[in-house]
């Protein structure tokens, strides 16, 4: 297990994280923010859900506290436990209740891969009087002004969509994040990597064909992330064919068949 501040993150940057917005998804969440709701994120990895978390505490002022979920993650994690020190009994807030306290955005990435039971304790915090009930300490949190809970999820994956309770999903405003418009994503694509305009116009193109070979096997399709990944190699100096072959064609699939199709289309987009 990691010290205290494993999942602390505070944004003392003289300027906000880089987050180019595609529609009113600013506006919403600063409203909701006001207005003390819970947000659910939901897109494909990649698509930048946890850049626009990043710009939104920052923009806010607050701190943000992220806990990355996963199937073996427990109420425990999130909320806290007892630790031994030195013969000692100390009580040790897990990221949930540090942030409850703190006043702090809480972000629960991929939050669909974390047991139920885990991710039942957030209800009460989406209650209108968000409180967290620490049952090992006894105690009741009532959430500080300025505390916010965060999820995302991936829709994409199926078997996840259907863990997500109903109960948990009505208590959250959900905002439809997806890849950026060819526009911004080459804006996106150029200014993250330092690439040339052209280069990242050339990658958004490429990228989109690829996305449409989504009906035809592919079950990942290349995300901004990937784009911004594979321009940064082109920028230091590798050759712009190379570069998609390692960083976009062969993370995306093994299948062999899938990896020529693929490879044809980089041929042909970057001749
Ligand atoms: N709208 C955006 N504005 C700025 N950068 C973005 C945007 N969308 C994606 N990115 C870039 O893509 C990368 C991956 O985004 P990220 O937020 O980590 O995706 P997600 O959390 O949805 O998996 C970011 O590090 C950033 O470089
Ligand atoms: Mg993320």
């Amino acid at each position: 297990m990691g010290g205290p501040d494993q999942y602390a993150q505070r944004h003392l940057d003289a300027e906000a994280p880089y987050y180019l917005a595609s529609g009113n998804e600013v506006t919403i969440f600063e409203q909701a923010h006001q207005r003390k709701l819970a947000v659910m994120l939901k897109g494909p990895t990649g698509c930048g859900k946890t850049r626009f978390v990043e710009h939104m505490a920052w923009k806010l002022g607050r701190p943000l506290v992220t806990v990355p979920c996963h199937e073996d993650l427990t109420a425990s994690d999130l909320i806290g436990r007892f630790l031994i020190r030195n013969d000692d009994t100390v009580w040790q807030d897990g990221p949930l209740t540090r942030a409850v306290r703190e006043g702090a955005i809480c972000y629960l990435d991929e939050v669909v891969e974390a047991r139920q039971d885990t991710i039942v304790v957030l209800h009460s915090l989406t209650d209108y009087r968000r409180f967290l009930p620490v049952d090992k300490t006894g105690e009741t949190l009532t959430a500080a002004p300025g505390f916010q809970l965060v999820i995302s999820y991936n829709p994409g994956y199926q078997r996840m969509m259907k863990d997500l309770k109903p109960s948990t999903r009505q208590r959250f405003v959900a905002m439809d994040l997806d890849f950026p418009s060819e526009e911004h994503e080459a804006q996106i694509v150029h200014r993250e990597s330092g690439a040339d305009p052209a280069t990242a116009h050339a990658l958004v193109a490429l990228a989109g064909r690829l996305r449409g070979l989504r009906d035809h096997g592919l079950a990942e399709v290349p995300s901004t992330r990937l784009l911004v990944a594979t321009a940064s190699l082109i920028a230091g100096g590798i050759p712009a064919r190379e570069a998609c072959y390692a960083a976009v064609v062969s993370p995306l699939s093994d299948d062999a068949t899938l990896v020529d199709a693929m490879r044809d289309i980089v041929d042909a987009t970057f001749v």
